[in-house]
């Protein structure tokens, strides 16, 4: 019967595929370093979904790529100095750390990645309670 002999192939090769694929996926778990990422310091969650934050935050700020600033659809929810008041990194006098520092929130998964961005150039890098602070 060679259409059985040929379903049974396929349902092995297929058993051997999903194995492999569960063998590279624990062997990514085990070798591949994560980033420390700084827990937040304020809110029980953040201004949206933690995963949506990990993969489209950029989108969410990025007036230079996108144009929000422009066209007047950024919200306070999504301010620069929203993001650093509750992701702030204190050392060890209290303060908060700047971008200068490899603690730095948005340095974390950064180096890791290999991302670079320039935004500190213009905006301060640590929590500001004024309203007006870049
Ligand atoms: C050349 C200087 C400059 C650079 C570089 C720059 N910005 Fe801005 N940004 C500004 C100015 C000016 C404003 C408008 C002032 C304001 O709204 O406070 C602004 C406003 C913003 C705002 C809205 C206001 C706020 O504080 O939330 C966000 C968010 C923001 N920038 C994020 C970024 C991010 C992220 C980067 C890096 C990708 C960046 N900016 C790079 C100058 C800059
Ligand atoms: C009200 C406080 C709050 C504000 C404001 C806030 N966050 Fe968060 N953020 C959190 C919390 C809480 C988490 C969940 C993980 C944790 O506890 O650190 C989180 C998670 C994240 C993550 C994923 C981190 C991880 O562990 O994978 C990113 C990236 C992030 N935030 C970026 C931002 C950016 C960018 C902004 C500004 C647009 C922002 N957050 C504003 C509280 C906040
Ligand atoms: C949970 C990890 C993580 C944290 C924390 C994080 N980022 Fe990112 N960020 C990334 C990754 C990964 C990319 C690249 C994504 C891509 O290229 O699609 C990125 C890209 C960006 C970009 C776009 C850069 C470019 O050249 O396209 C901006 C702007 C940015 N992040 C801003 C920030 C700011 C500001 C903070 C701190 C408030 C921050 N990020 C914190 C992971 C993170």
């Amino acid at each position: 019967m060679p259409m059985r002999f040929l379903k049974q192939i396929r349902m092995t090769l297929g058993a051997m595929l999903s194995i492999a694929l569960m063998g590279f996926a624990l062997n990514l778990n085990a070798d591949v370093p994560t980033p420390q990422i700084p827990k937040a310091v304020k809110g029980e969650q953040c201004v949206e979904e933690t995963a949506f934050m990990r993969r489209n935050h950029m989108d969410l700020l990025d007036h230079q790529r996108d144009g929000t600033l422009r066209q007047g659809i950024r919200t306070k929810k999504h301010s620069l100095n929203g993001c650093l008041s509750c992701h702030v990194v204190k050392d060890s006098n209290n303060q908060a750390v700047t971008f200068q520092s490899e603690k730095h929130f948005c340095r974390s998964c950064h180096e890791y990645a290999a991302v670079k961005i320039d935004c500190f150039g213009c905006h301060k890098s640590t929590p500001d309670q004024s309203a007006s602070s870049l």
